[in-house]
């Protein structure tokens, strides 16, 4: 049997089963902060909201997919610019904001046309095939999610799979937007920047990270939250798989084809205006056949 980083590390916080998909939200830890202190739909950034916003409507997005849609703050913010979202998780735990705002605004048509799903990226495509259509003009996967997902058999084979499921969701000339942040500066300083670019969050983070090397390579990388204010205090610890800019480029090209357009951000800005972001944005564009 093959050992992988994720079963060598306690990779979670304790008492969370890894049964089935490994959600580490299935303690509500984190879900529960994410609502209190950093994920409240109007404490977004005007940066990143404005980036977000502009470059789908730039692409002329109508119909949204939202893969990691979490407590759902960043599909609450798109619906109320007027977007139409698909919104999924795999985290019931995360799911349950989502669901709980929903019935909250149901008489705003947008929210009540809301559809939200329980989805895994490894089986995106059959579980929410009724939803697809004609494809979705995005697919949204952002807040450093994607990199929740483990290398289980140590070839990536995982991170194609899901990658490809994004694609298949995308009309052609659709674009998926995803996100990770700077791996390579986090192997090479073993440190993790606090500030959140995401959130204005008035309560200050502290990330303890520690990086796991297996049979010689940066295989995971866990990051301890204590997150403090209000007389509120939570610690909880996420686990994240080290993408390097250069691969995982070279895997979205893999799955989208080498010619797909492909345009890098860092920290909601164009590459020419940023040095050692925190976060990198990719957009890829799935081609017209
Ligand atoms: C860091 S949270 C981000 C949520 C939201 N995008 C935000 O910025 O607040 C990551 C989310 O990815 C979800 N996730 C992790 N692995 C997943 C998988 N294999 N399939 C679907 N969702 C997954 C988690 O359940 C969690 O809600």
């Amino acid at each position: 049997m093959t050992a992988t980083a994720d079963s060598v590390f306690l990779a979670r916080s304790e008492g969370i089963s890894a049964e089935g998909v490994r959600d580490q939200y299935a303690d509500g830890k984190a879900a529960k902060v994410w609502e209190i202190f950093i994920g409240d739909k109007n404490s977004r950034t005007d940066n990143y909201k404005n980036f977000l916003v502009d470059l789908l409507r730039q692409k002329g997005c109508k119909r949204l997919l939202d893969v990691a849609c979490g407590t759902g703050v960043d599909s609450i913010m798109l619906l109320e610019e007027g977007f139409e979202l698909v919104s999924v998780d795999a985290s019931d735990k995360m799911l349950k904001y989502a669901l709980k705002e929903r019935w909250n605004r149901r008489k705003e048509p947008a929210f009540d046309n809301w559809i939200i799903e329980e989805a895994n990226w490894l089986t995106l495509y059959d579980d929410i095939q009724d939803h697809i259509k004609d494809g979705f003009d995005a697919v949204i996967c952002l807040g450093n999610s994607f990199a929740h997902l483990m290398d289980s058999f140590g070839d990536q084979r995982g991170h194609k799979q899901a990658i490809t499921n994004f694609q298949k969701c995308l009309k052609p000339g659709g674009v998926l937007l995803i996100d990770h942040r700077n791996y390579d500066n986090i192997l090479e300083t073993g440190s993790t920047p606090a500030k959140s670019l995401y959130y204005n969050t008035s309560h200050t983070a502290d990330i303890k990270t520690s990086v796991l090397f297996y049979c010689g390579k940066p295989t995971l990388v866990s990051m301890d939250y204590l997150i403090e204010g209000n007389k509120l205090s939570s610690e909880f610890r996420l686990s994240y798989y080290p993408h390097e800019l250069k691969r995982f480029t070279e895997m979205l090209l893999e799955i989208f084809g080498a010619q797909a357009k492909h345009k890098l951000y860092g920290d909601f800005k164009d590459m020419s205006l940023v040095q050692n972001p925190a976060f990198y944005i990719h957009l890829v564009e799935r081609i017209r056949s």
